[in-house]
């Protein structure tokens, strides 16, 4: 049967901010900006490491921009595009998150089609 995994409360979670988890296995990531929430796979499409420098640090300084930890790739927020270093013009890979009752939520068929 499937379910779904809790990640956050969205109360918990500052606009702009982000939010590391990892679920079954798979390490992924929520970002809330300007009101929206997109989620994504914690791998840098360039050598393919988790993203984050610190604990939750997914935003550059500015808050706008997803930033990689280990050269320094941006990505737009909204769809996951590197628009800066060596990954330019790839994408990170969404994986798609919900809010129910004031719950951001993940469900477990998308992370099994995680590869
Ligand atoms: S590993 Fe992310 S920019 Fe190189």
């Amino acid at each position: 049967m499937s379910e779904y995994h809790e990640i956050c409360l969205l109360a918990d979670l500052p606009d702009p901010g982000a939010v590391g988890f990892e679920v079954d296995g798979v390490g992924g990531f929520v970002v809330r900006r300007g009101g929206a929430l997109h989620g994504y796979v914690d791998r840098c499409p360039h050598t393919g490491v988790p993203l984050a420098w610190a604990p939750n640090s997914y935003l550059d300084a500015a808050g706008e921009l997803l930033q990689c930890s280990l050269h320094g790739a941006l990505f737009l927020p909204d769809t996951g595009e590197c628009i800066h270093g060596p990954c330019l013009g790839r994408f990170l890979t969404p994986l798609p998150v919900l809010v129910e009752d004031g719950r951001v939520l993940v469900h477990e068929d998308d992370l099994d089609d995680v590869d």
